[in-house]
C-alpha cells in the first residue's frame, strides 16, 4: 500500500556565508568525486554567495587555468552531478584557483596567505570568512593545522558569532584507535576552539538520517512509541556490494568495524536512541547522542563479546564474478581484515535498557541498502479469535537510508472474505505502508557533501561530530578490536561475495529469537 504525500516544493534553503573554501588536497579523490559536485550542485541551485571562491591547495603542478579543466571533466563523469550543465561550471570555474606547494613546508603558505590576501581584498572584512578542508590523508592533519595556526590564515576563535569566522573542516578517520583519537583532537584543539572545528560524518548528512530526529519528534504517534515498552529490539544494517575500490592499504590497517560502526553505524544508534534534547541547538543534540554513547554497555565481558566477524570469499555480485578479498591487490593472503560484523549493543538508559540493538555491516554483500529497523513488540491480547497456530507478525518500522530513501510501516490486516469453515479463526496478514521521499519530492537527490558543505557555510554544526562524540564511540569500539587483535572472541567466518553474509550473523540473533529482515 502506498502513501502519496503532497507534491511540496522544500522551502529554499539558506544562501551560504560569504566565504573562501580552502581545499588541501585539491586534486585528490576526495576532492574531485564528492566535494566539487557538492560545489556545482550548491552554485546550481544558487546557494552560494556571489562573493564565494575556492582555493585548492596541493603537490601538483598545476595553475589556476589546468586546474579548472581538470575539475571540469572531473564534474562531467561524476556521479552525484546528474545532467551536467556547463554553463553553471563556467560561471563557477572563474573563482577556482590553485596554489602549489608542499603542505608540509612554510613556503606554501606563504603563497597561500598572499594569494588570499589578493583575493579576498575586495571583499567586506566582515565577509572574508575561511573554510579550510582537510581532504588529505590524517598523517597530514597535524602539519596543516599548526601550520595554518603560525601563518595566521586560520587563528583561534573561541566565539563562532566572530566575524570574518575561520572554520576548519576534518575528514574520518578521527584516529583508528581511542588513544590516536585524543591524540589527534589535542592536535586540533591545541590551535583551533571546538566551534571552528567541523568533523564530518557523510552518513548523518544523508536525507533520512536527517530525517530521523523530525520522524521521531514531529510524529507523536512514534516518539510516544520509541522505547523498550514498546519495541522488542533494533536491527541497524548497513549493506554494500563494493569491495575495496583502490583503497586495500587503508582498509587493511582498518577493516569494517573502524571503516563503517565506529563513526556512521553509531551515530545512527545515537541519533536512534537519544533522548529529547533541552533545546534544537547543535550542542544540546550532541550532548544527548553523546549520553547514549556513554550508556552503550561494554561489547566485551572477559574474553567474550556478543559480535561476530568475517571476511568474503569468491563470489558473484551483481551478475559479475569477483575475487575473495585475500586474492584483492594490496591485500596479504593471509590477512584476518574483517569485511563484515555482526554486533549486539544495549543502550542502558531508562529508555532502552534491555532492548538489543543488533548492528551489521559488510561489503561484497548481495544487495546495497542501508536501513534502521525498529521492531515492535508483539500484541499480548487479540480482539478476535486468531487461526489456530497463527500469531499476526509484530509491526516493524523500517527508516530506509539508500537506496530509495523513505520509510515502510508494516502492520497486520484481515484477509478479506468470511473465515472459511476450513480456518475457524480470523485469518491475518502483515502489508506494509510506504513513504518514498523521491515519489514525494522529485527524484532530485541532495548528495549528503551538498548539505554538509553548505552546512559549514551557514555555521550549523548539528550534524558534525564533537570530539567526546569521537571519543565516546572509539570508547565501544576499542575493547571489541583489541579482543580480536589478541586472537580472542569469535573466530573470523567466511561468507561468499554475494551473500547475505555469514552464518554466524544469523545465529546471533538466532540465540534471542529473532531473525535478520
Ligand atoms: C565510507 C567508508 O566512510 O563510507 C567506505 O570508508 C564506505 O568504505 C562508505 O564504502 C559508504 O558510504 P556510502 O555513502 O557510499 O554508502
Amino acid at each position: 500500500m502506498d502513501i502519496t504525500a503532497p507534491q511540496v516544493t522544500a522551502a529554499p534553503p539558506l544562501q551560504g556565508d560569504p566565504c573562501t573554501l580552502i581545499i588541501f588536497g585539491g586534486l585528490g579523490d576526495l576532492a574531485r568525486r564528492k566535494l566539487f559536485p557538492a560545489i556545482y550542485q550548491l552554485a546550481h541551485k544558487k546557494l552560494l554567495s556571489d562573493d564565494f571562491r575556492v582555493v585548492a591547495v596541493g603537490i601538483e603542478d598545476q595553475t589556476d587555468s589546468s586546474y579548472r579543466t581538470a575539475i571540469g571533466d572531473a564534474l562531467a563523469k561524476a556521479d552525484d552531478v546528474m545532467g551536467f550543465d556547463r554553463a553553471v561550471w563556467t560561471a563557477l570555474e572563474d573563482r577556482v584557483f590553485w596554489v602549489r606547494g608542499n603542505l608540509n613546508e612554510d613556503q606554501v603558505y606563504k603563497d597561500l596567505a598572499a594569494r588570499l590576501e589578493t583575493l579576498e581584498g575586495h571583499v567586506r572584512h566582515e565577509h572574508q570568512n575561511r573554510l579550510c578542508y582537510l581532504a588529505v590523508p590524517p598523517f597530514l592533519f597535524g602539519p596543516i593545522c599548526s601550520h595554518l595556526s603560525q601563518s595566521g590564515i586560520v587563528p583561534r576563535i573561541a566565539d563562532d558569532a566572530v566575524r570574518p569566522w575561520r572554520r576548519v573542516v576534518v575528514e574520518k578517520p578521527f584516529g583508528n584507535s581511542l588513544p590516536t583519537a585524543q591524540a589527534l583532537s589535542k592536535t586540533l584543539l591545541d590551535v583551533f576552539a571546538e566551534p571552528q572545528i567541523y568533523r564530518i560524518d557523510h552518513y548523518v548528512g544523508k536525507e533520512t538520517v536527517q530525517n530521523i530526529l523530525v520522524f521521531r519528534s514531529a510524529n507523536s504517534l512514534f516518539e510516544a512509541l520509541w522505547s523498550k515498552e514498546h519495541i522488542s529490539h533494533v536491527q541497524i544494517t548497513a549493506s554494500e556490494t563494493v569491495g575495496l575500490e583502490g583503497r586495500a592499504k587503508y582498509y587493511e590497517s582498518s577493516g569494517v568495524v573502524r571503516d563503517m560502526f565506529q563513526n556512521h553505524l553509531l551515530q545512527l544508534v545515537a541519533l536512534t536512541a537519544m533522548d529529547p534534547p533541552v533545546n534544537p541547538t547543535a550542542d544540546a543534540i550532541r550532548d544527548e547522542k553523546v549520553k547514549v554513547l556513554k550508556a552503550v554497555k561494554p561489547l566485551v565481558v572477559g574474553d567474550k563479546s556478543t559480535a561476530v566477524r568475517a571476511q568474503y570469499a569468491a563470489g558473484v555480485v551483481n551478475d559479475a564474478t569477483v575475487c575473495g578479498y585475500h586474492e584483492e591487490p594490496d591485500v596479504s593472503s593471509k590477512s584476518t581484515t574483517p569485511t563484515f560484523a555482526a554486533i549486539r549493543l544495549e543502550v542502558d538508559t531508562d529508555r532502552w535498557r534491555g532492548v538489543p540493538f543488533y548492528l551489521r555491516s559488510g561489503k561484497r554483500l548481495g544487495r546495497r541498502h542501508s536501513e534502521i529497523a525498529l521492531f515492535f513488540k508483539p500484541p499480548t491480547k487479540l480482539m478476535y479469535p486468531p487461526c489456530p497456530n497463527e500469531f499476526p507478525k509484530a509491526n516493524v518500522l523500517i527508516l530506509r537510508i539508500q537506496p530509495d530513501d523513505g520509510a515502510t510501516l508494516g502492520f497486520e490486516v484481515k484477509i478479506p472474505g468470511a473465515a472459511l469453515a476450513l480456518t475457524p479463526g480470523i485469518e491475518t496478514t502483515p502489508v506494509q505502508m510506504s513513504f518514498n521521499y523521491a515519489d514525494a519530492f522529485g527524484a532530485e537527490v541532495h548528495p549528503a557533501y551538498e548539505t554538509l558543505l553548505l552546512d559549514c557555510m551557514i555555521g550549523d554544526a548539528t550534524l558534525f561530530t564533537r570530539s567526546d562524540e569521537v571519543e565516546a564511540a572509539w570508547h565501544i569500539t576499542d575493547p571489541l578490536l583489541n579482543l580480536w587483535d589478541k586472537g580472542l572472541g569469535q573466530p573470523l567466518g567466511s561468507y561468499p561475495a554475494g551473500a547475505k553474509g555469514p552464518a554466524e550473523a544469523d545465529a546471533l540473533l538466532a540465540a534471542e529469537g529473532f531473525a535478520w529482515r
